[in-house]
């Protein structure tokens, strides 16, 4: 039989360390709220109830939470007096009676399903207790695991620690899961006498020994458990994240020159055989389909990028751009809400917002659709197979019939029919030997404002 398990995450910490005006959890990794990963994690380990102990920022800290991945109800922790204390809050929930009772942090986004899945079968196995530890260079700051014969016999605290037990390299990543059936009896039991005066969740461990139970500790890769309490780990998660998917993609498929100036947002969608050039920024919502090439220097977000289609140099594809098979957007060109059709070229130097360009149309350097009136935004349509020349503006809202052809430096304010040549530009003029007269009087001048300089 399949046990049930509650997973309660703790996310009502102050964040004194990150020195921010928002709670910790909330702060962006790979675009999307801390909090919101950790939440994924657990789905992915297929744990559908979820118990969010909020404290600070309880209605932002629940919004962000709620990814839809799982069912997450909130409990408000009023007072900060320490993990087990937080874990408290979710006593309803605790109460309805699960087997297993999973304990994580809102502020250790990395962690994955393996090891939660790990240590619940260490609990399936009759153990009461069961914590993930990791192995790390440099310890500080973090509980010890104090382990005997494969027992875990006590967990202590960094500031409770002895020099000795400071030594140990084996730490509490402050992820456990706990007997269900237990739980409310142990954590009853957790008093508040150490150096910090806080309810330690970490005290389960001897509690639950002298009452003759059991618990041991599993081990996972430091990365998992990196926990971010100032910027700079913030950052470093960041990081870590950054590998870890860039990885994964290439593994898929994805081939990226320069991997390590690839920045991906939590969502990227890049299919196999898509190639990603140095120093190129995902933001939120993008899908780039097979074949496509995403050149240096681009900067793309909510846009689709679809099959054999190439984007940049310098490209910036904004919300809603939608590039079309085998299209191309190239250097200094921003594209937002507008769909490019296959095979179209808009190469250099364009605007294209609310906009519609029909397959194999041609959009010449410097085209801008004139979307915006300062009040109200407009749509342009532009058909199938039209020649726009360079640095015309269109005028939207505006359409351009399939086969138009639009001649350069135009202002087009009024529909071009199909097939029609529109010319939206004053003709020019010829003046005859007018050259050199102009010249000359321009001299005249220059020399007549320097005499002017020369006297003041
Ligand atoms: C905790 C562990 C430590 C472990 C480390 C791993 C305890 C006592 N210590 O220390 O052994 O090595 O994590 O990262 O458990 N929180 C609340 N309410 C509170 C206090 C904290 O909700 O009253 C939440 C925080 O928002 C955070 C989590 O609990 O998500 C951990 O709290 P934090 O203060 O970061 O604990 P650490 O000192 O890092
Ligand atoms: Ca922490």
């Amino acid at each position: 039989m399949e046990r049930t398990c509650l997973a309660i995450i703790l996310a009502a910490g102050e964040s004194t360390r990150m020195k921010s005006a928002m709670s910790k959890v909330l702060h962006p990794v790979a675009g999307r709220p801390m909090i919101a990963h950790v939440v994924d994690a657990l789905a992915s380990a297929s744990i559908a109830d979820v118990a969010l102990v909020v404290g600070r920022d309880a209605e932002a800290v629940s919004t962000a939470a709620s990814t839809g991945s799982v069912n997450v109800s909130s409990f408000l922790q009023k007072e900060r007096l320490g993990t087990a204390h937080a874990v408290l809050a979710a006593r309803e929930a605790i109460e309805k009676g699960y087997d297993d009772v999973l304990v994580v942090f809102g502020d250790t986004p990395l962690i994955t399903a393996a090891p939660l899945t790990a240590a619940r079968e260490r609990l399936a196995e009759g153990n009461d207790v069961v914590v993930i530890g990791f192995e790390t260079a440099d310890p500080t700051g973090y509980g010890r695991l104090i382990v005997e014969d494969g027992e875990l016999l006590a967990i202590r605290e960094h500031k409770d620690a002895s020099e000795e037990e400071r030594r140990i390299t084996y730490c509490n990543g402050g992820l456990m899961a706990i007997s269900g059936r237990k739980a409310l009896d142990l954590l009853g039991r957790i008093g508040n006498a150490n150096v910090k005066g806080e309810y330690y969740l970490t005290d389960l461990v001897e509690i639950v020994r002298s009452l003759g139970g059991r618990a041991i500790a599993v081990k996972a890769p430091e990365e998992e458990l990196t926990g971010c309490n100032t910027r700079a780990e913030l950052a470093y998660i960041e990081r870590l994240w950054q590998q870890r998917r860039r990885h994964e993609l290439m593994l898929a498929g994805v081939s990226m020159v320069a991997p390590e100036t690839v920045f991906l947002a939590w969502d990227t969608e890049l299919a196999q055989d898509v190639l990603v050039e140095p120093n190129v920024v995902f933001g939120p919502r993008v899908r780039v389909e097979s074949g496509a090439v995403i050149h240096a220097f681009s900067h793309v977000e909510g846009a689709h990028v679809r099959a054999g289609a190439t984007v940049g140099p310098f490209a910036r594809l904004r919300p809603g751009a939608d590039l079309g098979p085998k299209s191309k957007v190239g250097n200094f060109c921003e594209v937002k809400k507008a769909e490019i059709g296959a095979g179209a070229k808009v190469n250099h130097l364009t605007y294209i917002g609310d906009a519609f360009v029909g397959a194999g149309s041609n959009i010449g350097a410097g085209t801008i659709t004139c979307n915006y009136d300062g009040v109200n935004k407009h749509v342009t349509r532009i058909g199938e197979n039209t020649f726009i020349g360079s640095n015309s503006s269109l005028v939207a809202p505006v359409s351009i019939g399939s086969g138009a052809l639009v001649a350069s430096g135009s202002v087009i304010t009024e529909d071009v029919p199909a097939d029609a040549v529109a010319f939206g530009r004053a003709r020019q003029e010829i003046k005859p030997g007018r050259a050199p007269i102009l010249r000359e009087r321009y001299e005249a001048e220059k020399a007549a404002r320097k005499k002017i300089n020369a006297s003041e």
